[in-house]
């Protein structure tokens, strides 16, 4: 993508900030970001003559003006905790559906090419059809869940009221460098490595053998760039399509760390599911396919990130 102008809301988050940095030095980029749990130190370069950053909350900010002339929209803010979305449901809900409504009006207004929004496999919550495809039927667990799912009906509303093009990618696990390990619902990949580059047992919750879709974050990028420049408008799963269990990943960060530091395990946590993996033949829409068999080199790539921000402390 070159010579555009670009709306990056959620711009200094662990995904939105990936996506600016692939987007910087060709195009001109404005982030919108409430440093809600978003992070200044997560921008490679914020004195970026193509870069204007505009921290405020999106509810607040002056969405009409700051879209005029865009040509695309990657919308990342959210509130992206599942148990936050339980205990604070209508707060969730202004982020993730009242300020996705207000920038989705401000979109068709100021003729926007598309909207990539991040959607999550949370909206498939209980559903056991493995792989799960888009079209199967949303089961969502959670406020957030609800929200997300909620969130790609309106996208395809507004593309069916005003001809807003749009995208959904459903992320399912994502990794990488810059991804938060301190939040109390920090992912595991995250966790794992931190606990063993400080010398502790990592948490494995039940036998282990659930398993996950894990996707690396350069591949996300990807995808909406890709999903941002091609004719489809819909949802679409963004994931490698491989599912492997919580034991196996231990041992391949047990092994890029060289760490014989043993797992402890602890009771299933209520609500957690057994098994997550994408059905990814809609990517071919967005003309994306992750690269296969890359995991081990990705996962050394987010080790390298944790040691560093670790010695920098
Ligand atoms: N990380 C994952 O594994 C994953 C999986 C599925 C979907 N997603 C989705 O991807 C998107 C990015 O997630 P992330 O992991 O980078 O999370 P993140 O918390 O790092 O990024 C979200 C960003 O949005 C900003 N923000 C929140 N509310 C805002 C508001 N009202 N106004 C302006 N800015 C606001 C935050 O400050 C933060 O920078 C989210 O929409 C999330 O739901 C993430």
């Amino acid at each position: 993508m070159e010579n555009k102008e670009i709306v990056v809301t959620g711009g200094c988050g662990f995904i939105g900030s990936h996506i600016v940095d692939a987007l910087i030095e060709n195009n001109k980029v404005t982030i919108i970001d409430n440093l809600s749990s978003g992070k200044m130190e997560n921008l490679n370069k914020p004195k970026h003559e193509n870069l204007t950053l505009i921290k405020e909350d999106l509810l607040d900010a002056d969405l009409d003006s700051i879209l005029k002339g865009k040509d695309y929209v990657f919308h990342l803010a959210a509130k992206v905790s599942v148990p936050g979305s339980v205990a604070e449901p209508i707060y969730y809900n202004q982020t993730n559906i009242d300020a996705l409504v207000k920038l989705l009006v401000a979109c068709k207004d100021n003729d926007i090419k598309k909207i990539v929004f991040s959607s999550s496999s949370a909206v498939y919550g209980e559903n056991p059809n493995m792989p799960l495809k888009e079209t199967e039927v949303s089961m969502p667990c959670s406020p957030y869940a609800a929200q997300k799912a909620s969130g790609e009906l309106y996208l395809k509303s507004f593309n069916e009221a005003y001809g807003l093009n749009y995208v959904a990618l459903r992320y399912f696990n994502v990794f990488g460098p810059r991804q938060d390990e301190n939040s109390p619902y920090a992912a595991v990949i995250p966790k794992f490595i931190s606990a063993i580059l400080n010398a502790k047992s990592p948490v494995i919750y039940g036998d282990g053998e659930q398993s996950r879709d894990f996707i690396y974050v350069k591949e996300i990028v990807n995808a909406n760039i890709a999903a941002a420049e091609s004719d489809y408008n819909g949802v679409v799963n963004v994931a490698l399509g491989k599912s492997m269990t919580i034991n196996h990943l231990f041992e391949i960060v047990s092994d890029v760390l060289e760490s014989d530091i043993p797992v402890k395990y602890l009771d299933e946590r209520p609500g957690d599911i057994k098994h997550s993996l994408a059905d990814i033949s809609n990517l071919k829409n967005i003309n994306f396919s992750p690269e296969e068999d890359k995991f081990e080199e990705q996962l050394r790539e987010t080790v390298k990130w944790f040691r560093n921000e670790m010695e920098n402390r």
